[in-house]
């Protein structure tokens, strides 16, 4: 007889108890727990026939995974190489960043190869979806459109179809019956993407999930889902921007932290192939106090991004720090470095620090570029616009060695930097021409070498 357990899930950690709880043990938020109750007619200790016994690692056979390209090379690039046939990738990102435009591009270039896919549409309807494709102008025969919220539903369809790709839009939005408690619950999302998995694994189908991402930035509902995927890609940037960042930060099959650079148009996203260039497009124009230009590296790709920062009298009682596409944390340790090595007194002043085109940076490497637009912003100078910056801001005030730094150093001299401000300790073992490399120990010879023309 079918056995009904009822308990309780915090809705933002999957964290589950027999009780209510108001505030979360594991993820401290509060009232997040909601009664879910569940069906099962298996009895739980049932034993499951052992088909594989242990193996030697030496006996295993190995399959060289396929994969499919979409020809879209930023998306592909992310993937490690395109969709590894059989996978489980999940996208998330913010409502309305354009993950269903990014999808609906990439079956339309995988229709072109002549791969059947099916997108499981559980927000929109088909004719919403027509309206989409119209837009981005995809056209293809074996595209199949499928509004559907009912996951046996959308299970009976995936197997009796057979498509090369399922596009499922959005796992938070479909349901199975198995589950009493309502789509979007935790519960669901954990069993549905469960269930998703075992039909890739056996029918070797590769299929993309869409996930969103709560206030907080976690992909809703929850961690839980990251454990159980092949692949999370995280769709980011600023809505008023029009640069959309692709970003892998799990991938069972290839690099995480890889990138890939769209811009969003009238007719949907266009790869950037050279996103150092476009990231810098006004860069000269805006020459000011304040603005340096940093090397970070993104994945195995370098990017030249700009630094602003904006230093002025509080009117505040308690001075604001601002971080926008850096961490804060990181702000405040630079700052509190300037204020005890270089006698910067930052006590009534509110500081601001922007990084351009809406890019996340989340390297130690930009420390330097940070700190010299701080420093020249109070001083009311303008850093050398010839001059590219990178380096590590150690405790005691020494800049500290970065990874990758020829690839850094090569991507400034493509894009017409005359100089680049690197660590002492980096060795620099290539003949790299056109550039000219200054090597610095300590913040204040850094500042006098990016202020001299
Ligand atoms: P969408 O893919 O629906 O976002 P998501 O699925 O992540 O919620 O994209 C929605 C936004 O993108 C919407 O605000 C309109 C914009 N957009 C364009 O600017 N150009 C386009 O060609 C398309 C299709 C959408
Ligand atoms: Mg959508």
């Amino acid at each position: 007889m079918a056995k009904v357990k009822s308990k309780y899930v915090c809705q933002n950690c999957g964290y589950e108890s027999a009780g209510y709880l108001g505030k979360c043990p594991d993820c401290g938020a509060w009232s997040s727990f909601t009664e879910e109750v569940s069906v099962t007619d298996k009895p739980i200790t049932e034993v499951l026939p052992d088909k594989k016994p242990p193996m030697k690692l030496s006996e295993i056979e190995m399959n060289t995974e396929i994969r499919t390209k979409t020809n879209i090379s930023e998306f592909d690039r992310v993937l490690g190489g395109g969709i590894v046939q059989g996978s489980l990738v999940l996208i998330a990102g913010d409502p309305g960043i354009g993950k269903s435009t990014i999808l609906l591009q990439v079956s339309g270039k995988l229709c072109k190869e002549g791969k059947k896919i099916l997108y499981v549409s559980a927000e929109e309807s088909a004719s919403q979806i027509k309206l989409r494709a119209e837009r981005l102008g995809v056209k293809a025969d074996n595209l199949y459109i499928y509004p559907q919220t009912n996951f046996e539903l959308i299970k009976k369809h995936i197997e009796e179809m057979q498509p090369d790709l399922v596009i499922v839009d959005s796992i938070q939005a479909i349901y199975t019956n198995m589950i009493q408690s309502s789509a979007g619950s935790v519960s669901q999302i954990r069993e549905c993407c469960n269930f998703l998995m075992g039909i890739s694994k056996t029918n070797n189908i590769s299929i993309i999930v869409i996930g969103h991402v709560t206030k907080e930035g976690n992909i809703a509902g929850p961690k839980v889902l990251e454990h159980m995927v092949d692949t999370v890609i995280q769709f980011e940037g600023d809505k008023c921007n029009s640069y959309r960042i692709l970003r892998s930060i799990k991938n069972r099959f290839g690099n995480t932290s890889e990138v890939g650079i769209f811009e969003m148009g009238a007719n949907g996203l266009t790869e950037i192939i050279n996103p150092s260039q476009a990231f810098l497009k006004e860069y000269k124009s805006t020459q000011t106090p304040g603005s340096t230009i940093i090397v970070t590296n993104e994945g195995t790709r370098p990017l030249l991004v700009e630094i602003q920062a904006l230093v002025g009298t509080t009117p505040y009682p308690t001075p604001r720090r601002v971080a926008n596409g850096v961490d804060l944390s990181r702000i405040l340790q630079i700052l509190a470095v300037l204020e005890k090595r270089i006698g910067l007194n930052l006590s009534k002043q509110d500081v601001y620090v922007n990084v351009i085109g809406g890019i996340d940076i989340n390297e130690p490497a930009a420390d330097l570029g940070i700190a010299l637009a701080i420093i020249t912003c109070v001083r009311d100078v303008v850093a050398d616009y010839q001059t590219a910056i990178v380096g590590e801001i150690g405790l005691s005030g020494e800049i500290r060695g970065v990874s990758h730094i020829e690839k850094r150093i090569i991507e400034a001299q493509k894009l017409g930097f005359k100089k680049i401000i690197i660590p002492d300790s980096n060795e620099v073992s290539t003949e790299i021409k056109g550039i000219e490399i200054i090597k610095v120990k300590k913040i204040i010879e850094a500042i006098t070498k990016a202020l001299s023309n």
